[in-house]
């Protein structure tokens, strides 16, 4: 109620001040070999004061840990579910039932959004979505209202910003939906205006660089120091906003001119790529973290701006069709440990992010190349294997390991392998190739890494709940 108040008379001063945690989320994806505890991760966020979550599926384990927590979540559906909630209402009921109601009780978890499908529209996708992921949504926020939860819980979906386009103009305004889903997304607009949910958009200034030798690299940050585009009257210095504000145009075009934008993802990855390392990664974090801080929007949606970084932790079972970078986009590594300064109340303060508690490693054990072998005959296809299985995509073109010389190359792979494989002794004999050892072979900016004890996920809460089961048992006999 204060707040409320507060709320109204800041609006009517028209300086919105908005406490920057509240502005500020973060993206938690588990494609990851091993995964960190739940709690643990609850404990990264509160440490961080961070108080929003967008999640990629709604697994039960993980959303009951945001109970009574008061950070924000963001529900996924992935597109996978896409054709099984469009065709069948029931199945829609049952997800609601199953994933949302469930945790909506008082001092349960405080779900404001059910993001449906995942970037369904990528081109790579060959339209397989089209037809199914507005009727899947449209399913769900039926249900969603049918359980009584309509006001407080909107459906929306996380769209890349490659659905809309300047026709070649690089001019916002010249944007409009890309052509080939036109009529779709305007449909999809007017249902999300009319349903009062956001636009969900994932806006890379990243990739536009990976993409594109010729882009100018100071435009992809916020210092200012690009050469501006000039349109309308209006002078664009970065590409983040003149990407914004071709959704912004793009959404004038599709009749509704005020849709609310939420940026579902935004960040920049450190390695696998000779632009994605943490120098680069600051730079953007520093710039986007001090704009979202000061409420300047963008030139055609000045104020407020909501917004989740992409991602929490490194992630080494993406694929990484787009390219190496995919298993690196994590503010964390892939144990929660920080990787770089960055402050997220946008302040620019130059302190390292509070690491994952009570993280438990493996052994301090490594696989590496034997030296003893002379024959490398058998080294390719043992390498090709390792990293076929493991995350190699450090050893790349201006990547963190690609100092290493050849058996550094083979110990790299062999090592991932390992620790992959929770450091099993069978996974460290490539055909006599390999060795185990105490020494950290890490050199320089590349480090081998050991492995979390993994938490698992349904697997780690069977093997509790029998462990639960026998105590009870033993309780009971004695
Ligand atoms: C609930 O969500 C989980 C995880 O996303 C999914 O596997 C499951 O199928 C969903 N339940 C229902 C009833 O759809
Ligand atoms: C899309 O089509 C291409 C070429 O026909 C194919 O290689 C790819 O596997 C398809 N992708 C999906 C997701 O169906
Ligand atoms: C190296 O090992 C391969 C496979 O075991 C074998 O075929 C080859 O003859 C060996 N080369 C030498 C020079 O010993
Ligand atoms: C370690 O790095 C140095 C310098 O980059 C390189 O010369 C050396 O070969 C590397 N060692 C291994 C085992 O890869
Ligand atoms: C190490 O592996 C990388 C990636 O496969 C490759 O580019 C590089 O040439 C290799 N270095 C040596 C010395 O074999």
């Amino acid at each position: 109620m204060a707040r409320a108040m507060v709320l109204l008379w800041a609006c009517s001063l028209l300086l919105v001040s908005v406490n920057v945690a509240e502005a500020v989320g973060v993206n938690w994806g588990s494609q990851s070999s091993h995964t960190l505890l739940p709690s643990v991760v609850v404990q990264l966020l509160k440490d961080n004061g961070i108080d929003k979550v967008k999640l990629f599926d709604s697994d039960s384990w993980i959303v009951t840990a945001f109970a009574g927590t008061g950070i924000e979540v963001m529900l996924g559906i992935p597109n996978n579910d896409l054709k099984r909630l469009s065709g069948d209402y029931g199945a829609a009921q049952e997800w609601v039932k199953k994933n949302l109601t469930k945790h909506l009780y008082d001092g349960g978890v405080d779900i404001k959004y059910v993001a449906v499908g995942n970037e369904p529209f990528l081109k790579a996708y060959n339209g397989s979505n089209i037809k199914t992921t507005l009727p899947a949504m449209q399913n769900i926020q039926k249900a969603i209202n049918e359980a009584g939860h309509g006001d407080e819980v909107k459906v929306t979906t996380p769209l890349n910003a490659d659905v809309y386009d300047s026709a070649g103009s690089k001019l916002p305004s010249a944007g409009d939906f890309r052509s080939d889903i036109r009529s779709l997304m305007v449909e999809i607009v007017q249902w999300l205006d009319s349903n009062k949910a956001p636009f969900l958009v994932n806006i890379y200034p990243f990739l536009s660089l990976y993409q594109n030798p010729d882009f100018p690299v100071d435009f992809a940050f916020f210092d200012g120091n690009a050469k501006p585009i000039q349109d309308k009257g209006i002078s664009y210095t970065n590409m983040f906003d003149a990407n914004f504000d071709t959704l912004v145009w793009s959404l004038k075009k599709a009749g509704v001119p005020k849709l609310d934008i939420i940026v579902g993802e935004a960040g920049w990855p450190t390695d696998g790529d000779i632009d994605a390392n943490v120098k680069y990664a600051k730079r953007f974090y520093d710039g986007f973290l001090r704009k979202i801080a000061s409420n300047k929007g963008t030139p055609l949606r000045p104020g407020h701006m909501e917004a989740y970084l992409f991602g929490l932790l490194d992630e080494d079972m993406k694929s990484i069709a787009p390219g190496n970078f995919e298993r690196h986009w994590g503010i964390f590594k892939y144990d929660g440990q920080p990787k770089f300064a960055m402050d997220f109340t946008g302040k620019g303060n130059d302190k390292m992010p509070v690491g994952a508690k009570g993280v438990q490693y493996q052994s301090n054990q490594y696989c590496v190349f034997n030296k003893d072998v002379k024959n490398l005959s058998l080294v390719p296809a043992n390498m090709n294997y390792a990293c076929s299985m493991a995350d190699c995509t450090a050893l790349g073109y201006g990547s963190s390991c690609n100092n290493l010389d050849l058996y550094g190359n083979i110990s790299y792979a062999f090592n991932m392998y390992y620790q992959m494989n929770d450091q099993d002794v069978e996974a460290c004999v490539f055909q006599g190739l390999a060795t185990t050892t105490t020494t950290n072979p890490s050199n320089g900016t590349c480090i081998f890494p050991i492995e979390i004890q993994s938490a698992g996920t349904r697997l780690g809460i069977v093997s509790s709940l029998s462990v639960i089961a026998s105590l009870l048992v033993a309780l009971a006999l004695f």
